[in-house]
């Protein structure tokens, strides 16, 4: 149980269900953050090449494990990225495998490394109907692709197109719609039976489009799904406190170098992994809902993923922390979400 006071909440330690860790010294580099305020976090397998079976993502589960200090005790939850090709037997290795927790679905060219994604999910029926057999989930990058698609569009036209008539398909697929970004979105996870749910990143609940172009271009609010206009934000924001066990903590912290941003064609993606749980916890203070941070950051997903929630307690203090300009990412430099700003919470060492 948390407890709050006006200073401090201490709360059991939460989960993070949407993560990208990267590989090589960008995972070095990154994952330590998200160990030292998560106890675990599903890993996104859009690495170049893509995570395509269970023997790649338990190679990269060792990798990543490599990277953690040993004070953390933190655990990667693999998933596997889904292809045109993925068989039902590579599905039946996976679930056997008890490491693998999901499979992520990016349609082909919507984000980051998604090139290998699925051209049509009807080619994924079969692997879908293995997955909803063994009970591992859908993680839905939750956006139509193509020039035809205004940007801002793109969810919405993917809930009408795509989503819908897969969730009629499939009723007992479990469906994580991720990082959702528009109150169509809330509505139609609120709509859809208990397998379907959603992750909510500090992005989206706290930035709107307007954040892209404040003062000029900000390439470091540029991520995927795009910032969505206020009207969204507030319906995001009001469904991640809402205290619904469908909404869960999902940062989808997304690293990239700085250089890779700040230049004429920047990659998308936040970085939020060194401040994440007290952005959130900012967010969900400023909208008088610290009492609901608990339950979204540390039990909801648990309890979607059959996973047994956490017992190791944190707390944070109410207490502003200047967040740094920039920080070490391997040879080069990344920038964090709100960086050379502050955060009125941070953790208690
Ligand atoms: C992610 C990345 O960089 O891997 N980028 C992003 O803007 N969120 C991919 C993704 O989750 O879309
Ligand atoms: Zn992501």
């Amino acid at each position: 149980m948390q407890t709050i006071t006006q200073k401090e909440l201490t709360l059991v330690k939460p989960d993070d269900f949407h993560l990208h860790l990267r590989d090589g010294v960008a995972l070095s580099s990154v994952v330590n953050y998200t160990a030292a305020q998560f106890s675990r976090a599903i890993v996104m397998p859009n690495l170049k090449p893509p995570v395509v079976n269970t023997e790649m993502a338990l190679a990269y589960r060792e990798r990543i494990l490599r990277c953690v200090d040993e004070k953390y005790n933190f655990e990667p939850l693999m998933t596997l990225y889904l292809t045109d090709n993925t068989s039902v037997e590579s599905i039946k290795t996976a679930a056997e495998s008890n490491i693998i927790k999901a499979l992520k679905y990016y349609p082909a060219g919507a984000t980051t490394n998604s090139d290998q994604g699925v051209t049509d999910i009807k080619k994924t029926y079969a692997a879908l109907e293995a997955m909803m057999g063994s009970g591992l989930p859908l993680l839905v990058h939750g956006e139509v692709t193509g020039d035809d698609v205004d940007v801002f569009d793109r969810e919405a036209v993917f809930i009408d197109k795509v989503l819908t008539p897969l969730a009629k398909d499939f009723t007992e697929l479990k469906i994580v719609f991720e990082h959702i970004t528009t109150r169509a979105a809330v509505d139609f996870v609120m709509e859809s039976n208990d397998k379907v749910a959603a992750t909510i990143t500090p992005q989206h609940i706290l930035l709107n489009r307007n954040d892209l172009f404040k003062g000029g271009l900000q390439p470091h609010h540029y991520c995927l799904p795009i910032l969505k206009a206020e009207n969204d934000r507030q319906a995001v924001l009001t469904a991640a406190t809402s205290g619904n066990p469908k909404f869960f903590l999902g940062t989808d912290s997304a690293p990239h170098a700085r250089n890779t941003k700040e230049t004429s064609c920047g990659c998308a993606g936040i970085y939020s992994a060194p401040n994440a749980l007290e952005i959130y916890a900012e967010a969900f203070d400023s909208a008088g809902q610290l009492d609901k941070l608990e339950a979204f950051a540390s039990h909801y997903g648990a309890d979607y993923y059959d996973l047994p929630r956490n017992t190791e307690q944190m707390t944070l203090i109410k207490k502003e922390q200047a967040i740094p300009e920039f920080l070490p990412f391997g040879d080069e430099e990344i920038v964090p979400f709100r960086a050379g700003g502050t955060c009125s919470w941070q953790l208690k060492k």
